[in-house]
């Protein structure tokens, strides 16, 4: 059997543990219970296969990865180790304290997320108060530690008209990086897709707010801009494919091929606690099962884009269609297309209440 490359990235939820409750999370409803973590010990093994097998890039999300009291033991041994280290945070826990204990182990990058430009907006949505003014205290930490620094914002119906303010607020904190992000519906976020959805107009706006910036800021502050699928034409391709770039490992164990890959039926998943990395990557079934080309069906088959998008989200076309194995019915080569327009046009209600994340749905 041929030797597949190894993958790019480990990403690494450390825990599911999270000051924040925000409704737009793509965490699954049911998460790892704090009992059922991956120890200290366990967790630097799996750096050390992960380092061994050729992986780049560290990514430690959570949850809050912060709230593992042993992260900059682990960041410290993945540098060590020579990975590219990049701690995803709501910042709520980066204390002067935190910081400078990070600044010890060799850290490479943070990447400090954002519920939106003002604070009781914001607060209300991460369910914490005085969030906002913790999280701009961490921004003055990183920048003041010379720490490259991504500032990140998820947008949705409720807080788009802010954008003009996020992008400002992103470039006063010194930010190398923006990045606008659509809320991806996945986890809690499907479950509070009819609230969160923006309109097309909103859409609209949004996107040529981003391309000023981005014209406005040129050579001084990258800006990403995340899409939503829902009124897209062609699917993103999530993960950069199946079993190509990357290995997600739940705070478990679990190693799964993307975050939501374990609400596919029929797939076992196994964990690092048994398995090594180089097995999952090489051999288990379920990194393979749509792995490369070979699973697809028509129109993805014959289609010249196959090995772009790899045929969009597979969670995606279960989630909407029912089975994973359908093309994206984001892309309009699908003839499941349609339903993308009948669940915007269900999904257009400012006044539903939101339903917040919670450890183990509670
Ligand atoms: Fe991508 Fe499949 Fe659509 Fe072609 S038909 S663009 S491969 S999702
Ligand atoms: Fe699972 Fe896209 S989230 S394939």
């Amino acid at each position: 059997m041929s030797v597949i490359p190894a993958p790019m990235g480990l990403i690494a939820e450390l825990t599911h543990r999270c000051p924040l409750q925000c409704a737009y999370c793509s965490n699954p409803l049911e998460m790892v219970a704090p009992r059922e973590e991956l120890t200290t010990a366990q967790w630097l093994r799996v750096i050390d296969e992960a380092a061994d097998i050729g992986i780049l890039q560290l990514h430690l999300t959570g949850g809050e990865p912060m709230a593992r009291p042993d992260l900059p033991k682990i960041v410290a041994h993945a540098a060590a180790r020579g990975l590219y280290t990049n701690l995803i945070t709501s910042g709520v826990l980066l204390t002067d304290a935190a910081m400078a204990d990070l600044l010890t182990t060799g850290i490479d990058h943070i990447q400090l997320s954002f519920q939106g430009a003002e604070a009781s907006a914001a607060d209300s949505m991460g369910g914490y108060k005085g969030g906002h003014a913790r999280k701009l205290d961490a921004a003055r930490r990183i920048r003041e530690a010379g720490l490259t620094l991504t500032t990140n914002f998820v947008i949705h119906r409720r807080n788009i008209a802010d954008l003009p303010a996020m992008l400002a607020m992103g470039e006063n904190l010194g930010s190398d990086r923006i990045e606008i992000a659509h809320t991806q519906y996945y986890g809690w976020a499907l479950k509070n897709r009819a609230a969160l959805l923006p309109t097309r107009e909103q859409l609209e706006r949004a996107t040529t707010q981003v391309e000023a910036a981005r014209e406005r800021l040129m050579g001084r502050v990258v800006i990403d801009y995340v899409v939503p699928d829902y009124y897209a034409e062609r699917p993103k391709a999530c993960m950069g494919g199946w079993g190509r770039l990357f290995i997600h490992l739940l705070p478990s164990g679990k190693a799964l091929p993307c975050h939501a890959a374990e609400t596919i039926p029929g797939i076992s998943f196994a964990s690092v606690r048994d398995t090594s990395l180089a097995e999952v990557w090489q051999n288990d079934p379920a990194f393979n099962r749509f792995r490369a080309t070979g699973w697809m069906p028509e129109p993805c088959k014959s289609c010249d884009r196959r090995e772009i998008d790899w045929g969009g989200c597979r969670c995606q076309a279960l989630a909407l269609l029912g089975d994973a194995s359908a093309t994206d019915p984001v892309c309009d080569r699908s003839p499941d297309h349609p339903i993308m327009a009948e669940l915007v046009a269900q999904s257009s209600d400012s006044a539903l209440a939101l339903v917040p994340r919670r450890l183990r749905g509670g």
